[in-house]
């Protein structure tokens, strides 16, 4: 049994991973402002507690110095709040305000609970006036008469808050930074969505591009233009169809080529059969002669095309060995030298020095691509015309170029020359019996071998190939 897998797309994933990062940043952020905000909160509170003691400093001074003791403010809660209230602030109505609380308890300040945490000590630090209950926690401040600390005002700073007002404000701000988390997260559910869709584009694109490829439809291409990773896979995607499309299109090209060519000896073949069976032609001798020429033609291509599927597969079908190129071209030259000279045609060889020219090669197929030139060279050259077959070697290569006189091949046909049927004179070609299979036979060798063929317009008018065969460094001398 198959496990169960949850399918979640690449767009919720990478939306689900964007909210959550966007999440945890909005709890952190508002987290880290409402511990911020309370610790600043205390400390601005304590600031303010701290510059009211010094302002009652001088006031508590000049009361001593006026009474010469802090008797009269012993048991005095009424003038103890009188002294210590903020100036500015309208004095408590006598009706209606609460009685100190029994125990020393004070009522909370106008602002933040300071009579609670507040009380008078004498200069030996015993208690006057104020919360008696004030332990050592409390910082003292003195009250200073003529240099003299004549008492302490004690007061203990906030260590939270605890003041209606003051909870309240700190209560507000919390449930604000909540609020303003609970905003961030929707922005972020609305960021995230935007992105992973923006991001994702491209990527659903080529999919889909893909997808209609590998069913075959071979225009599918991908319209992605970013300089990105994304955008250089889209490129590589719509060169790979278009590499795919070119294949197919070759293919096909090769069929109806491969098809048409062996159609075109047949039918000649079966009329001339035909004929025969119908007495319109008697079965003479020469009848057979032609038919056998028909056959030898589809046997010629039959051959090619063999050859061509041979050289089609590549290095793996060649056995190298160590050739001298120059004995196999004199070979080859010496078996077309007749017809050559019947023809009317001079051929001129040019050798290296030495006499030889080693490289790492197949010689039956090195003999190939010769015979492939020459018979091109004899078939495609006017008489009286000439022939120039020149090899050179050096560390590096054997060179090999042939050099004919017209008829030549026209400048734009020239890069077609190596591929399959192609024919640059389709009458002529026909009627001398080519393929057109010659030089993409001879090409596929070359490149089996690691070597360069080329074609150009020659000195002498007609065509020009040249060869160029790698030799392995310092194997041969
Ligand atoms: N030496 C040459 N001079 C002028 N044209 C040439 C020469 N060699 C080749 N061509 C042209 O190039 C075409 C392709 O040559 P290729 O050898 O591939 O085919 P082919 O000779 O027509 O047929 P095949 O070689 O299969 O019998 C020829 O049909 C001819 O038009
Ligand atoms: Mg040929």
């Amino acid at each position: 049994m198959r496990p169960f897998r949850l399918k979640i797309g690449i767009t919720s994933k990478l939306f689900l991973a964007i909210l959550l990062t966007c999440i945890v940043v909005a709890l952190a952020v508002s987290a880290a402002g409402s511990y911020s905000f309370s610790q600043g909160f205390l400390g601005y509170l304590n600031e303010q507690e701290s510059q009211r003691v010094e302002s009652l400093r001088p006031v508590l001074a000049r009361a001593y110095q006026e009474h010469g003791s802090w008797d009269f403010l012993r048991d005095k809660p009424r003038t103890w709040f009188a002294l210590i209230r903020p100036p500015g602030l309208p004095p408590p109505p006598d009706a209606g305000n609460p009685p100190p609380p029994p125990g020393g308890s004070l009522p909370e300040s106008e602002l933040t609970g300071l009579n609670l945490r507040l009380a008078l000590l004498d200069a030996e630090k015993r208690h006057v006036i104020g919360n008696p209950r004030l332990s050592q926690g409390a910082q003292l401040k003195p009250v200073e008469v003529d240099g003299a600390a004549v008492g302490w005002i004690a007061m203990v700073p906030f260590q939270q808050v605890t003041t209606g007002a003051a909870m309240q404000f700190q209560e507000q701000q919390r449930q604000a930074s909540w609020v303003i988390a609970g905003l961030a997260v929707l922005l972020a559910v609305l960021v995230a969505y935007l992105l992973s869709r923006m991001f994702l584009a491209p990527v659903k694109r080529i999919a889909a591009s893909t997808h209609r490829l590998a069913g075959g439809d071979y225009d599918s291409r991908v319209d992605v233009h970013s300089g990105d990773e994304l955008g250089r896979l889209a490129e590589d995607f719509n060169r790979l169809a278009h590499t795919l499309q070119r294949n197919e299109q070759l293919r096909r090209a090769f069929m109806a080529d491969v098809s048409h060519e062996l159609r075109t000896p047949l039918a000649a073949l079966k009329a001339e059969l035909e004929a025969v069976e119908d007495g319109i032609r008697p079965l003479a001798l020469s009848t057979v002669a032609s038919l056998q020429a028909q056959v030898a033609t589809l046997g010629k291509l039959v051959n090619d095309l063999y050859e061509l599927s041979l050289s089609d597969l590549g290095a793996l079908s060649y056995r190298k060995v160590r050739t001298d190129m120059v004995e196999i071209l004199e070979l080859a030259v010496d078996a077309f030298g007749d017809r050559f000279a019947e023809k009317g045609i001079r051929m001129h060889l040019q050798l290296p020095a030495g006499g030889q020219a080693f490289c790492d090669a197949d010689p039956d197929r090195m003999r190939q691509l010769l015979y492939n030139l020459l018979e091109n060279s004899l078939r495609y050259t006017d008489a009286p015309g000439t022939l120039d077959v020149m090899l050179e070697s050096d560390a590096a290569a054997v060179r090999l170029v042939f050099e004919d006189s017209a008829p030549g091949v026209p400048e734009h046909m020239l890069p077609q020359l190596f591929e399959r049927f192609f024919r640059a004179e389709q009458s002529r070609s026909r009627a001398t019996g080519g393929a057109g299979l010659g030089l993409a036979i001879s090409r596929n060798i070359v490149h089996a071998h690691q070597g360069e063929i080329h074609a150009a317009a020659s000195s002498r008018g007609g065509l020009r190939i040249e060869v160029v065969l790698p030799r392995t460094e310092g194997v041969y001398p």
